[in-house]
């Protein structure tokens, strides 16, 4: 099938280059013309596991490409997938107004009827003004627009395994043939039919994705709902760390215990910094709003939002007790990105973090392995180190703000003699405190004795 992208960030290439995995062709295009030469060029402009290998076989296969030109981009599909940016409004309100750009975009530039699927994440009715706005602009063509929503619900550092594995493909629809093109798009992904780029020789067993067909306010709702949800759960799990502490339970054996509960689920269930990313805070956040404009008061997901906030102070409180004085210390950064395997650093608790110490007087060097580039911009005072070990040398706290594989693997002697003092605040509670202790550390962590 002919298929264009609109955005080509995180969920856009994401979408573009796997559905060209799976045989579609694919033409994929942004406002952002500097993005759409990098990706001319043969570079990628994020860091995405298994990502580049992806797109840059669609494109030697002649299955995918990037276009500058929108209208001409928007003509070439007969499918339309909107994967633009909803940030945050200053009041927490998605912003919309990437999507009602798209509607004006593909209303006035199509010359032939389409299928517009909302992939970007919006509140619950957003498809019915996408639809209004799509008749409007093009009232003068006569041109049929049908819409549809498909929520996705990839996770970076994971998405093209996410994307090609799924464990649900939800479609909002409204008629057949939306339901009969989504269908003929995703047929590769439900029946198992396409050479997975990431497991070889074979891709693991479990069952196929659940089909969910459904009407278009509720996809949009089951994605909002669906963060919200995990959002809560990381501050519920959070209020139960900050209890362990204070009756001298661990919090890694009552979470480990609860994951084993099939109603509960191991999943999102870490004690730390807290929730970050492009995808959490803003989704909650436009929940929250959305519920309130529709006149629900939904206190509790507010609740999981100041908890979320809370968590900061939290950590900088407990590096204050241990160093006494924060101002004129040198302190060792690991870990930038929101999450591990990403170089995403949107609202990334790490930034937060060290933006507060700064503030405070500290001198701070800190490294990642994948983020550092994007870091830069937005932390002017910071140091950026060529190696964990550079992060270490000479600091008198060394904290850990990204869970990186990498980072537990570390020479930890050789930390421990490069530093002014051995101190580790683990804000991901990646360590064995025992380990740490017996390796001559102080070591704190999030949840856990002491
Ligand atoms: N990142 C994730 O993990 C993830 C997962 C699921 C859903 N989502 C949702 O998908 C959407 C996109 O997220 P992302 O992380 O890919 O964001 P992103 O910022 O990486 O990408 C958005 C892209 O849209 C482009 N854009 C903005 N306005 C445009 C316009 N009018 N025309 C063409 N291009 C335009 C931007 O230049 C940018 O490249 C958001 O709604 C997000 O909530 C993100």
């Amino acid at each position: 099938m002919k298929i264009s992208v609109i955005g080509a960030g995180y969920v856009g290439l994401v979408t573009g280059g796997c559905l060209a995995e799976i045989g579609h062709q694919v033409v994929c295009t942004d406002s952002d013309i500097v993005k759409i030469r990098t990706l001319e060029s043969g570079s990628l402009p994020i860091y995405e596991p298994g990502l580049d290998a992806v797109i840059a076989k669609a494109r030697r296969d002649g299955h995918l490409s990037f276009h500058e030109n929108l209208a001409d981009a928007v003509d070439f599909g007969e499918v339309i997938f909107i994967c633009v940016g909803t940030p945050p409004l200053p009041n927490g309100d998605a912003d919309l107004s990437a999507i009602d750009n798209v509607a004006r975009l593909v209303a006035t530039s199509a010359r032939g009827p389409k299928l517009v699927i909302e992939k970007s994440t919006v509140p619950a009715q957003t498809g019915q003004e996408l639809k209004r706005a799509l008749s409007v602009y093009g009232r003068k063509s006569g041109i049929t627009f049908l819409v549809a929503s498909n929520p996705e619900f990839l996770r970076e550092g994971t998405a093209v395994a996410d994307f090609l594995h799924p464990d649900r493909i939800v479609v909002g629809v409204e008629d057949e043939i939306a339901e009969r093109q989504l269908k003929e798009i995703y047929g590769p992904v439900l029946e198992g039919k396409f050479n997975c780029p990431i497991h070889a020789p074979a891709c693991p067993a479990g069952p196929p994705p659940a089909w969910l067909v459904t009407t278009i306010n509720s996809a949009e709702l089951i994605k909002h709902a669906s963060n919200s949800f995990l959002a809560l759960k990381i501050s519920y799990t959070n209020m139960v760390a900050d209890l362990a502490e204070r009756l001298g339970a661990d919090i890694g054996e009552v979470t480990r215990a609860m994951g084993m509960d099939p109603r509960i689920g191991p999943s999102f269930l870490n004690a730390g910094l807290g929730f970050g990313g492009f995808c959490l805070p803003k989704d909650l956040q436009a929940f929250v709003h959305l519920a309130e404009r529709s006149g629900v008061d939904f206190s509790l997901l507010k609740e999981a939002e100041k908890i979320n906030r809370r968590r900061m102070d939290h950590f900088v409180e407990k590096i204050r007790r241990a160093l006494w004085v924060i101002r004129g210390k040198k302190i060792g950064v690991l870990g930038l990105a929101f999450k591990p395997n990403t170089d995403d650093i949107r609202f990334a608790p790490a930034i937060d973090l060290i933006q507060l110490l700064v503030a405070d007087g500290a001198c701070v060097r800190a490294y990642d392995p994948e983020a550092m580039e994007k870091a830069r911009t937005v932390l002017p005072k910071v140091e950026f180190a060529p190696s964990a070990y550079d992060a270490a040398q000479g600091a008198e706290a060394l904290l850990i703000a990204t869970e990186w594989e990498q980072f537990r693997r570390l020479d930890w002697e050789r930390i421990r003699e490069s530093m002014a003092r051995p101190l580790v605040l683990d804000g991901r509670n990646m360590l064995s405190p025992l380990e740490m202790k017996t390796r001559g550390f102080e070591y704190f962590s999030i949840g856990r004795p002491d």
